[in-house]
Parts: C-alpha cells; sequence; structure tokens
C-alpha cells in the first residue's frame, strides 16, 4: 500500500465505509467516559468503525482486527488507541509529578518505554500527551499535565512526542502520540471541569497555544480538540483555531479526533444539532468522531445531502485517517504490534524498573525540611507510619493491572533495618476511622518519628475531579493535628494529582513535608530512597503551589500592577486577610545539600536582532553531599509598548555538583527568546532593558539579576 493505493481505495469505499472510517468506538475494557455498549464483531465487519479506543492487549486486539482485516468488504485494518500517560504496565509518576522533574531526557524516556509496552499489546495511538497549562489546582487535570508554565510544555510536548512516536512511527515499538486538548482546557471557570473558557487572545496565544506547536513542530500524529468552548466557540469546531492556525499557519496534516462524544454534545453547549453539529466539526477540520453518539454516522450522510458539507471534505479526513493507518505500517502487517508481552516484559523489566525508580525518585519535591531532619538518621529505633496513604502500593490505581514491586512499608522497613515499625491508618482519606485515631498516637507517641502519609487518592484528581478545596480532608487535618500535639517529630509525606494547599500549622509543625504526587511503580522504594538519603531530592515544583484557596489562579508569570504591593499603602495590590505569596513557588524544591550562585554574567550585554548572547553563573555545591541543582532563566522586559509579565521563563538546566564542586552553567538566549507578541499578536523585538534573573525557583528574593540591552536594529 501507498499513497496512489490510499486513493484508490478513498474511491472504492462507499459513503457509509468513509463514515465508518471517520468514527471511532470503544471496546470498553477500560472505562473512560460514560458507559456504553462494546463495539460489536458485525459493526467492524460492516466498515462502520475505523479505529477502537478502551480495547488493549494483544489476544483481543487481534480477534477485532481479524473481523476488520479478513471480514470487511476491503480489508482496511483498525488501529487501537488508549490513554496512556504514565504508563501501561510499568506506572511512572503522574506528568504533573514528572514534569517536576525538569528532565526532558527523563520525560522522553518514560514515553519510549510506555510506548514499548503498548505496542506489544496492540496499541497502536495513546490520547498524550496531555499539554494543557494549569494554574487552577482546583482543576483535577493538573495531574495529566505539565503544570503552569507554557516553556516547560512546549519541552514535555516535545520530549513525549519524541518518545512515544521514534523518528519512524511504523517501527513495531513506535506508537502515534495525541496532543490534547486542544487549547485552553486548563482555564476552565472557577477550576470545575468542563464549564467554559474565557481569555484572551493575548494569554491564549502566550500561554495555551505554544505547547501545541511544539507537539507538531516535533511531528505528532494527532490533535484532540478539547470539550470545552473557548470564548463562546466549542472547540470541537473552532474554525480559526484548527483551520486557520493549526492546518493552515502551522502545517498540521495529522488527524484530528474529536474528544468521547464532544461533537454531539454540541447541542448541550447550545450551539447545534446533529446535521450541523457533524458539518461545523468536519469542515473545522475534524477528523474523527470518537464515541460519537451517532454525530457523524448519522449527522454527516444528512449533512451531505444538504450541502452543508461536500464530498471532498469527507475524502480529505478519510485520507488523513488512512495515511495514518499507512504511517503506522498497519497495511503492511496489521498485526505488527500484536507481540507477547510477557516474553518482552521479562527481557525489559529490569531496566523499565530501574527507568520508574530514577523517575521517581527525580519527582520527589522536599518541600521543607526544618534543621535537616532528613535524611532520617540510620540510627533511629522506632518509625511510626501513620496516615490513609501508609500502606499505599504505587499510589495509582489505574487499570488495566500494573505491575507491583513491594509497599511503602516493605521499603521503609528494608531502608531502616534497625528500626521497628509500626502501622496505623489513624484516618480514611476523606472520613475519619472508628477507633482509629487513638491507635495512631499510640504509635506516634511511641516512635522516634512519625511518617504522616497524607493527600488525595489518584482518583480525587484527573478527569471530572475538581476540588473547590484543593487541600487535606478535613478527617487528615484531624489526624494531623494530634499527631503534631503529641510534640514528637513528625515528617509529612504528601500523596497528590495537584498542588495541595498547606496549612500554616502544618508547614510550621512538621520537621519536614515531602511531595510524592502518585509515584508508580517504584514510587515506594523512591521514597524510600529519599528518607534514607541513598537518593538527594532534586524535584522542583512546576506549578505554585497556593498558600490559601483564594489565591487561586496563582502562577509566576503575572503582569506588573501600577499599585505593587507596599507593606504599609492600603491602597496597593493585596488581600487585607492572606498573604500574594504561594506557600511554594514554583521552582521550589529543596536539597540536602546547599547550593551557591555567583558571578552572574552575560558574554555580550548588548545584542541586536538576530544575535545570541550567553549567560553563566556559577554554581557551587557547599554542603557535604552531591547534589542535583536546577537553575532558572528567566526574564523580564523593563519597558515595552505592551505590559510583560514580571517573570518570563526562557530556560532551565540541571547540574550535578559533587560536595565543593563548583561549575558554570551556560544558556544561550537570543534575541528571539526577547521578543513578545505584539498588538497584532505578531513576534516583536523592542530595543531597551531586559533584565535577565537567574536562580533556583521563582521566588524574587532568590533571583540574581543582570541586564542586556536589545540595540535598536539599524534598519
Ligand atoms: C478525555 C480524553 C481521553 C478520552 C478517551 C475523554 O473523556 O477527556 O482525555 O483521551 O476520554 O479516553
Amino acid at each position: 500500500m501507498d499513497h496512489r493505493g490510499i486513493e484508490k481505495l478513498i474511491g472504492d469505499l462507499t459513503l457509509k465505509e468513509k463514515v465508518g472510517q471517520l468514527t471511532m468506538l470503544s471496546g470498553e475494557l477500560v472505562q473512560t467516559g460514560p458507559a456504553s455498549a462494546p463495539v460489536t464483531s458485525a459493526a467492524i465487519q460492516n466498515g462502520e468503525v475505523g479505529s477502537l479506543l478502551n480495547l488493549v492487549g494483544s489476544e483481543r486486539v487481534r480477534d477485532a482486527q481479524r473481523h476488520a482485516v479478513e471480514g470487511s468488504r476491503l480489508g482496511i485494518p483498525l488501529f487501537f488507541s488508549l490513554d496512556v500517560l504514565y504508563g501501561l504496565r510499568t506506572m511512572f509518576p503522574i506528568p504533573l509529578g514528572e514534569s517536576s522533574a525538569f528532565d526532558p531526557a527523563l520525560w522522553e524516556a518514560t514515553a519510549r518505554v510506555a510506548a514499548e509496552e503498548c505496542a506489544v499489546e496492540g496499541i497502536d495511538l495513546t490520547f498524550a500527551p496531555m499539554i494543557d497549562i494549569a494554574r487552577d489546582p482546583r482543576w483535577g487535570r493538573t495531574l495529566e499535565g505539565p503544570g503552569e508554565d507554557p516553556l516547560v510544555g512546549q519541552r514535555v510536548a516535545g520530549a513525549k512526542v519524541r518518545g512515544y512516536q521514534t523518528a519512524d512511527l511504523a517501527s513495531p515499538t513506535a506508537i502515534a502520540a495525541t496532543a490534547k486538548h486542544f487549547a485552553g482546557y486548563g482555564a476552565v471557570l472557577a477550576g470545575r471541569e468542563y464549564a467554559s473558557v474565557d481569555m484572551s487572545e493575548r494569554l491564549l496565544h502566550e500561554v495555551y497555544l505554544p505547547p501545541f506547536k511544539a507537539a507538531i513542530e516535533a511531528g505528532v500524529a494527532c490533535l484532540m480538540p478539547a470539550f470545552v468552548d473557548l470564548n463562546g466557540t466549542p472547540m470541537s469546531i473552532h474554525v480559526p483555531l484548527l483551520r486557520g492556525l493549526v492546518r493552515e499557519r502551522w502545517g498540521f496534516d495529522g488527524v484530528i479526533v474529536s474528544d468521547w462524544s464532544s461533537i454531539a454534545e454540541l447541542l448541550l453547549h447550545g450551539v447545534a444539532a446533529k446535521p450541523e453539529a457533524a458539518a461545523l466539526a468536519l469542515n473545522a477540520g475534524v477528523d474523527i468522531d470518537m464515541m460519537g453518539k451517532g454525530a457523524y454516522v448519522e449527522g454527516l450522510p444528512e449533512a451531505l445531502d444538504r450541502g452543508l458539507v461536500t464530498m471532498a471534505t469527507i475524502d480529505e479526513a478519510v485520507r488523513r485517517v488512512l495515511l495514518l493507518k499507512l504511517k503506522l505500517g498497519l497495511f503492511h502487517d496489521p498485526y505488527r504490534r500484536c507481540g507477547s508481552p510477557e516474553a518482552a516484559a521479562a527481557t525489559a523489566r529490569p531496566a523499565r524498573r530501574a527507568l520508574a525508580r530514577e523517575a521517581a525518585r527525580k519527582s520527589i519535591v522536599l518541600l521543607t525540611n526544618t534543621e535537616d531532619t532528613l535524611p532520617l538518621d540510620q540510627s533511629l529505633k522506632s518509625i511510626a507510619i501513620i496516615g490513609p496513604f501508609g500502606d499505599i502500593v504505587g499510589g495509582n490505581s489505574e487499570p488495566p493491572p500494573v505491575e507491583r514491586v513491594a509497599n511503602l512499608v516493605d521499603r521503609i522497613r528494608a531502608a531502616f533495618p534497625k528500626a521497628t515499625i509500626s502501622v496505623a491508618a489513624g484516618s480514611n482519606v476523606e472520613q475519619p476511622k472508628e477507633g482509629g485515631l487513638a491507635a495512631a498516637l499510640q504509635n506516634a507517641e511511641q516512635s522516634d518519628v512519625t511518617l504522616l502519609c497524607l493527600g488525595e487518592r489518584v482518583d480525587m484528581a484527573g478527569e471530572a475531579s475538581s476540588r473547590a478545596y484543593p487541600g487535606l480532608p478535613h478527617a487528615q487535618q484531624e489526624l494531623a493535628q494530634a499527631i503534631l500535639d503529641t510534640g514528637k517529630p513528625v515528617i509529612v509525606l504528601l500523596f497528590s494529582g495537584r498542588p495541595l494547599i498547606v496549612p500554616d500549622w502544618l508547614a510550621a509543625g512538621a520537621k519536614a513535608i515531602l511531595a510524592l504526587w502518585h509515584p508508580g511503580s517504584e514510587g515506594e522504594g523512591a521514597i524510600a530512597d529519599v528518607l534514607s538519603g541513598a537518593h538527594n531530592p532534586s524535584g522542583r515544583l512546576s506549578m505554585s503551589w497556593p498558600a490559601d484557596v483564594g489565591q487561586i489562579p496563582i502562577f509566576f508569570a503575572e503582569r506588573p500592577t501600577g499599585r505593587p504591593r507596599l507593606e504599609n499603602e492600603h491602597f496597593s495590590s493585596k488581600y487585607l486577610d492572606i498573604p500574594n505569596e504561594p506557600r511554594f513557588a514554583f521552582g521550589h524544591g529543596l536539597s540536602y545539600t546547599r547550593f551557591l550562585l555567583t558571578n552572574p554574567r552575560a558574554t555580550k550585554s548588548t545584542i541586536a536582532a538576530g544575535e545570541t548572547t550567553e549567560i553563566l553563573i556559577d554554581v557551587k555545591n557547599t554542603g557535604v553531599m552531591a547534589g542535583e541543582h536546577t537553575v532558572f532563566l528567566f526574564i523580564r522586559d523593563l519597558a515595552s509598548s505592551i505590559s510583560r509579565p514580571l517573570l518570563e521563563l526562557e530556560d532551565f538546566t540541571k547540574v550535578m555538583l559533587g560536595p565543593g564542586e563548583t561549575r558554570t552553567v551556560r544558556f544561550a538566549l537570543s534575541s528571539d527568546q526577547l521578543r513578545f507578541l505584539g498588538p497584532d499578536l505578531e513576534p516583536l523585538l523592542e530595543p531597551g532593558t531586559f533584565e535577565i534573573l537567574v536562580g533556583p525557583s521563582a521566588n524574587p528574593a532568590q533571583l540574581q539579576i543582570l541586564e542586556v540591552q536589545v540595540r535598536p536594529s539599524s534598519r
């Protein structure tokens, strides 16, 4: 099969079969949307479906594929798709956690393993990466994404697409990636799932779109519009963005797949009923209708009859779907991704496990560490593990069955062989546990240290899991207060799918707090590594952690106000009752060693359009333990025709330093990075002074500042 063969096929297909190619139905082995009936073999044989989601496993996939290849009139293979955001068998930390590693090579490596595991179980395409910028931790889908910053989103997008797809989509270990959810979904009203989105064109173009552009530049095969409307236009029919920007301006010729029933849901958006909805979506460039409730199946033939769509537009969509199948190598061998997972896993398991351990270690963020309480002393005689997450395994509970090694208690026991370990939940996750508190208190009182394991279950974040109060449920707060009241040292281990509000009393009362996210298959081992000091934590927050729910949305790249907060000035930008600052800033994350940054400098302090300077800074490990430091490079355009954010992230890098070691970190900074979107949203370089701010987080107090001038261009 080649391009000419595809054209011939298009000519041979009936309208019904064409619409079938544009239809994606569920195998229903995995549930990721409202319940529905699983696809039937008759539907496959009749050519009523072109791709499936949520069916996994070589035998099942082989069986379904056989109906398409041997049982349907033209024998066109199906492709099989699944949400695999942080692993299939080997689970990695949730994406928000993994983004805290600030490590593109790691992001790519974990996507590669996920792809290999998918590809041997019949999966051709994943609905990942999710690259929605999120600045509101109430929104549960913060779990799935890269956090608050567009540059991080772009780097995640590129790394993940390369990891899933490799350079050759036809490779039997490559799978197609999907950039989702295009675009602005992270800004749903008040953080409430599926609510509408209203945002300025500027915010959209500066913050929410760049990760998608990066995914397309990396060659992503597929794009998924978000469920939501953007400024009144549902994304599934957004002609200016889908056709105008994505297809025409960015040149994306891959497949656009709707989100689950989103074309049918245009009715509930109050925009269009079936035939009109189908026409609007197809004309906007949406090729595949996922779980469409008949939107394309019934809507497109009627729309064609009524002249709302043309056969040429239908063919265009069918062509893109068939070309994807061609690129995936499915015409050549429709069973190419149906392997023997057991055999493949057995050989690859040790390396995958090691990668999961590394990813979990690098994602853990040490939020506080009073009096250098961590790492824990090996001479401890007793450790109490308390809290509803004390006996968790992996923290993730996603189907299909995930491989596990050991639970947290076993890992702690192995890391501290001299200590007696006691375990008591003390509380359930959301409700008190009858009689639980007394046992927990007794354990805490009798132990040298308590590991207080708190947070939210993995299903308390993710899709359809907004929380109005993104903090610890009341029952866990009561438990924490009681344990702190014992006066014994308490280390808080926080599991979450989002930034959590850490109350003042907990931040002040705990000796140390670790953000663990949901750390995946090797999470427990990684936690033990960090507690014992076998691993020196290096994770950094990719999303600001609010001090209070009233600060939300909160992010570092705010634009300046004409009345910045002044302590003694009433008429300044502040709250009367809480601070402006987040509890933990973007980039925050401690280490068991200390780093000193000195001598920030630029190789050229003045540049013109087209030129690049280098920003250098010396980083010294002043402690006694080896450690990895993350250095961020921000800019601030001091005077521009449009007010620019107080900080804009331009680069980040990591440096590993032995005790006493110094290294110079170098960043290239080009005039292109100093451009911003002008009044017409086109990139614009304005001469003038730019502050370059270098340091370990977006906390202004920690940043070192130098200046670079942009010379007026001679033309
Ligand atoms: C989600 C998508 C997902 C799809 C298929 C939808 O509910 O919004 O992110 O890819 O289901 O599972």
